[in-house]
């Protein structure tokens, strides 16, 4: 029984490498920007997941090259290349899941409030293509300012009829990467242990970490909780500075989109307590009807948004201080919508 049981696992295996396994339903996932600093290894990294079925590869530009190198790839998924407007309408049909690096990355001494004129006119078409080709798909918002963008879809989608707000997600999930980064190179933990949920938005101070929270527990002087979570905040604008004007983090952001987008895909599939850190339609926080906080995933996508738990002092502080900036955003990526439109 125990060869059996090997045969078995190896049959498996095999399936799932061509994508053909009975128990593993067809997915079709879609990367709008898929030619980008981002793309190119979030692409590459999705083609590398046994749990997608199809890969959609969508850029303005680019897109026949990226898509052709890595169709080759013997993995199962089955990957087209679009490239051009004309070419949206076919990327997106059958999507169950897409996500969205397009627009611009910051360069040095920019916020990423700043890359607002440009995304948020990209991010509200793709958004309106969205809701006319895959209505019911999941959307992984990556395009900054995260804290706009996932609005301005959410407003797209009200406009079109289509609104979701268990589908709607803003991709905080590097945030939380970094977080555990930082914590167990501090600390001298084996990263693998480690998670820290990062909580309210994508930008600057609205980015808050619950070290407080973190597994496993540490202790953590003054000094050293206030250098994480600054630099837990300032994440973006480190590599920002260390790429010295090509742009923004991609390989990392590429890693956490693939993480945060597999978690979703299991739980369309029926895994259970599946949960991660997500900016998505939220009540948690009275009077800010966005904010990133632990999500639990399932069939539908928001399963359901847990609450903060208890805060240190400090972490209440911190919430505090957050507010009117995320709420200003998020009144700039709405406002964006019905007053231009
Ligand atoms: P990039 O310039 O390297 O790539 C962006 C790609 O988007 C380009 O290939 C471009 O052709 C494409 N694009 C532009 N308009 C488009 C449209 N209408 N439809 C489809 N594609 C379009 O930039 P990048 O480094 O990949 O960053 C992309 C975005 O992701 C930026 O806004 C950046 O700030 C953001 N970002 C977010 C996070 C996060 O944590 N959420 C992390 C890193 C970067
Ligand atoms: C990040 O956190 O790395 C991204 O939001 C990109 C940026 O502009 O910092």
């Amino acid at each position: 029984s125990v060869a059996v049981g090997l045969l078995k696992r190896a049959l498996s295996s095999q399936q799932q490498v061509r994508g053909m396994s009975s128990a593993t339903p067809k997915r079709k996932v879609a990367v709008l920007g898929a030619a980008g600093g981002i793309g190119q290894p979030l692409g590459l990294l999705m083609k590398l997941n046994p749990l997608v079925t199809d890969l959609s590869l969508y850029d303005i530009a680019g897109t026949p090259g990226v898509a052709c190198d890595i169709s080759h790839i013997n993995t199962g998924a089955n990957v087209e290349g679009f490239a051009g407007e004309e070419d949206l309408a076919k990327a997106l049909k059958g999507c169950d899941l897409v996500i969205i690096p397009a627009g611009v990355p910051r360069k040095p001494g920019m916020t990423r409030d700043d890359l607002f004129n440009i995304n948020a006119g990209i991010v509200r078409s793709l958004a309106s293509a969205i809701a006319e080709h895959c209505p019911g798909a999941l959307v992984n918002m990556i395009s900054n300012p995260v804290n706009s963008t996932v609005p301005i879809a959410a407003e797209v989608f009200k406009q079109k009829g289509t609104y979701d707000p268990k589908r709607l997600f803003g991709v905080t999930t590097l945030d939380v990467v970094r977080a555990r980064t930082f914590l167990a190179h501090r600390k001298g933990l084996n990263v693998r242990d480690v998670d820290v949920p990062v909580v309210g938005g994508h930008a600057g101070i609205t980015i808050l970490p619950l070290f407080s929270q973190a597994t496993p527990k540490v202790d953590l002087s003054d000094e050293e909780l206030d250098a994480l979570t600054k630099r837990t905040q300032d994440g973006g604008t480190e590599v920002v500075q260390a790429k010295a004007g090509k742009g923004s983090a991609t390989l990392s952001m590429a890693y956490a989109g693939a993480l945060f987008a597999e978690s979703c895909v299991k739980g369309m599939n029926g895994a259970q307590d599946i949960v991660e850190c997500s900016y998505v339609a939220s009540s948690v926080v009275p009077g800010l009807p966005y904010f990133s906080s632990k999500v639990r995933l399932g069939p539908n996508g928001v399963e359901e948004v847990l609450g903060l738990g208890k805060l240190s002092d400090y972490e209440q502080k911190g919430l505090d201080s957050l507010k009117s900036e995320l709420m200003s955003s998020i009144e700039k990526g709405v406002n964006f919508v019905n007053v231009k439109t």
